[in-house]
């Protein structure tokens, strides 16, 4: 057998075990957008059945109302899990499309931090040099993204936010600074691997599944951008998202 025919053989069978792995990859992520879907729309039902009860707070003595709040805690965390589970999954095999339209982003990150105080109120400060610039994104999925961000670093700060948009070139970026607990650098290069969180336990106040920042960097190189961390151990981080821009409105 020649040289030649045993490259191709060789070649031939790495070929076949790729599309093996794509093809077992395709199937996992199709299991467990099916998994997801069916168990999140009758936990979703049995959620606003525990609402309406604790609502009403009739005839619940103090121990059945504390361990409906505890169930209802864990209900709201596992519902949140399977969206975001089904959203990764549904972005893995781009079965969302992401637009890449412009954007006006003064006005798009404004929309954001009032939606976040509506829920936790928290000093964010924005800071831009340029007004009016214009992003080319997904409108409602950058909003997401930021809505994510901004949440983690009130979560994982005591003092106020800033959002410091810069313009160079044909790029803008936007960075969400805190001056929280930072990250440590071995963490910070597994932060946006699926369920990855640096304290493993779960809080009423710190409690996500690990999947924002793995669901925030798929959403953004999406829409052609990047999202990376800086960060300092008892300092803070920045997460900056870099995006192209178009030439802002006059
Ligand atoms: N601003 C931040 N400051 C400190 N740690 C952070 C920050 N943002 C994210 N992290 C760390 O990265 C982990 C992953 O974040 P994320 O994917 O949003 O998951 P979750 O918020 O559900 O824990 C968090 O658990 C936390 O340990
Ligand atoms: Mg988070």
């Amino acid at each position: 057998m020649s040289d030649f025919t045993l490259t191709t053989a060789h070649e031939a069978s790495a070929n076949h075990q790729m599309v093996s792995l794509d093809e077992v990859q395709a199937q996992q992520i199709q299991l467990i957008r099916n998994f997801s879907h069916e168990l999140r729309t009758p936990l979703t039902l049995v959620y606003g059945y525990m609402q309406s009860i604790h609502r009403r707070n009739e005839n619940l003595t103090d121990l059945q109302k504390n361990a409906l709040e505890i169930a209802m805690f864990e209900m709201k965390h596992t519902i949140q899990l399977l969206q975001e589970s089904l959203d990764l999954a549904r972005l893995e095999c781009h079965a969302i499309c992401l637009r890449r339209e412009p954007v006006p982003l003064h006005g798009l990150i404004s929309e954001a931090i009032a939606v976040f105080q509506q829920v936790k109120p928290r000093e964010i400060i924005v800071e831009s040099e340029e007004l009016n610039i214009l992003v080319l994104a997904d409108a409602d999925r950058l909003k997401q993204v930021l809505l994510r961000l901004i949440d983690n670093a009130v979560k994982y700060s005591d003092t106020a936010i800033t959002i410091k948009l810069g313009k160079s070139g044909d790029c803008v970026a936007i960075s969400i600074c805190d001056r929280g607990c930072g990250i440590d650098f071995q963490d910070q290069l597994n932060i946006f691997s699926p369920f990855y969180r640096v304290d493993r336990s779960r809080n009423r106040d710190t409690g996500g599944a690990g999947l924002g920042l793995a669901i925030a960097k798929v959403l953004v190189e999406g829409m052609g951008g990047t999202l990376n961390v800086y960060s300092q151990l008892g300092e803070g981080s920045i997460f900056k998202i870099i995006l192209k821009s178009l030439v802002s409105i006059a």
